[in-house]
């Protein structure tokens, strides 16, 4: 289990931990790395508490303050995610709810899909630190698994989203993509902003992330009989219906989707690949999809039985001081539900054959606005059609300047270009 945390004072901390009720001997020696943001020091501590028994409660200790926390069973088979995106620290309408559910054992850890604090570089990082000590209570005692959005971007290459998060190690020192396994699940988390400012950063991060996915994916279906589920998470959505962002048509979309230039993207890779689920934020909505693979989709009754093609979900919804997700009148057809509620996602991982997607609403008092299962047989893939299919990647020259992500033309024009 990795703790980082965050001090305005040069000090040396280590972390020292134990069974709970025993003894908080261990040390996990801790590193410190300064950096400056916006002419505030802090300094960045991380420690990894290791040797630790299944299903155990362990105490640990920085300096005089103590936390606690619970190991996952041994052959660990099924758990309870909670997933979302875009929550703020102000508008943050859905973090007591999480942080209640969460201290309440309702799940086991946290997914959040980007756009954390809006922003933690806001008021020279201020407004990081004070989302992340809000979050305390309850990231202090379950793993918390980010991604960077769009509003990570500080300027200066994501340096607050490097700094104040740790994540399982890809070989790159780079916590902006990476994956594990748990149960039956490989968790695979990417970044779109690789994509997203390729023009500030280079094409370089987006190449070596390809190339990393391309080579996990391959790894993990040599063992798939082992783990047969792949879930993805990542910021910006290959699709949506609403109004902004030309329903997910414009370019920062299809950059991401398909690629642009050299750069490969992501729904050819995914399709190759048979990932079976995808959660995406940056849409300030919930909206679930039909399996769709560019654009071809399968919508009878048994969609989500032995799928055709990944599913994916936007929980973009659980706090954001911009709501601006309304909807079109008319969805795409690969659109199954769609809610415009503050909220949050909740998966339930059952097994290797059955999961379970439940998306909470805040305005409606944490009742379930959108419930469904995923089911397939263990050895079930996408068809070997879909897994050579290379999508997308021959799409006519986009008529917008490549850094207008928000562009704006009418969904006629870009009918006639798709
Ligand atoms: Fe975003």
């Amino acid at each position: 289990m990795a703790v980082t945390w965050n001090t305005y004072k040069t000090v040396s901390q280590d972390v020292t931990y134990g069974p709970t009720g025993i003894a908080t001997t261990t040390v996990a020696k801790g590193s410190v790395t300064p950096w400056n943001f916006g002419g505030i020091d802090r300094f960045t501590h991380r420690a990894v508490m290791t040797n630790l028994q299944p299903e155990t409660s362990y105490t640990y200790k920085i300096d005089q303050r103590t936390f606690r926390f619970k190991t996952l069973p041994k052959d660990l088979k099924s758990y309870k995610v909670c997933v979302f995106g875009d929550l703020g620290f102000f508008h943050g309408n859905s973090t007591e709810s999480i942080i209640n559910n969460g201290l309440a054992g309702k799940f086991d850890f946290i997914v959040h899909v980007g756009d954390i604090a809006y922003d933690l570089h806001a008021d020279n990082g201020r407004v990081g630190d004070d989302f992340l000590n809000e979050m305390e209570p309850l990231i202090s005692t379950m793993p918390y698994m980010v991604i960077a959005g769009n509003h990570e971007d500080d300027g200066f290459n994501f340096t607050n989203y490097q700094m104040r998060f740790s994540t399982p190690p890809n070989g790159f020192n780079d916590n902006q993509f990476y994956s594990f396994d748990l149960g039956p699940v490989h968790w695979v988390g990417v970044s779109t902003e690789n994509y997203g400012y390729y023009y500030a950063y280079g094409v370089d991060p987006v190449y070596t992330q390809y190339n990393w996915l391309k080579a996990d994916l391959t790894a993990l279906n040599q063992r798939r009989s082992q783990v047969p589920w792949v879930v993805t998470f990542q910021h910006r959505p290959f699709y949506c219906s609403n109004t902004n962002s030309a329903e997910c048509q414009s370019f920062e979309n299809r950059l991401v989707r398909t690629g642009w230039l050299d750069m490969k993207g992501l729904e050819p890779l995914f399709l190759q690949q048979s990932v079976d689920v995808g959660f995406w934020g940056h849409e300030h909505s919930y909206e679930r999809f039909y399996p769709v693979a560019d654009r071809q989709y399968w919508n009878g009754n048994d969609a989500y039985n032995n799928p055709k093609a990944p599913i994916y979900i936007i929980t973009g919804s659980a706090g954001c001081h911009t709501p601006d997700a309304e909807f079109t009148d008319k969805p795409w057809p690969w659109s199954a539900v769609r809610n415009n509620d503050y909220g949050y996602s909740i998966m339930t991982v059952a097994n290797g054959t059955h999961l379970r997607i439940e998306q909470i609403s805040i305005d409606k008092k944490e009742a379930t606005v959108d419930d469904f299962w995923i089911v397939k047989d263990l050895q079930h893939l996408h068809t070997s059609a879909m897994r050579n299919a290379s999508p997308g990647v021959k799409f006519p020259p986009l008529k917008c300047h490549f850094k207008d992500v928000a562009c704006t033309r009418s969904l006629k024009q870009i009918n006639e270009e798709l």
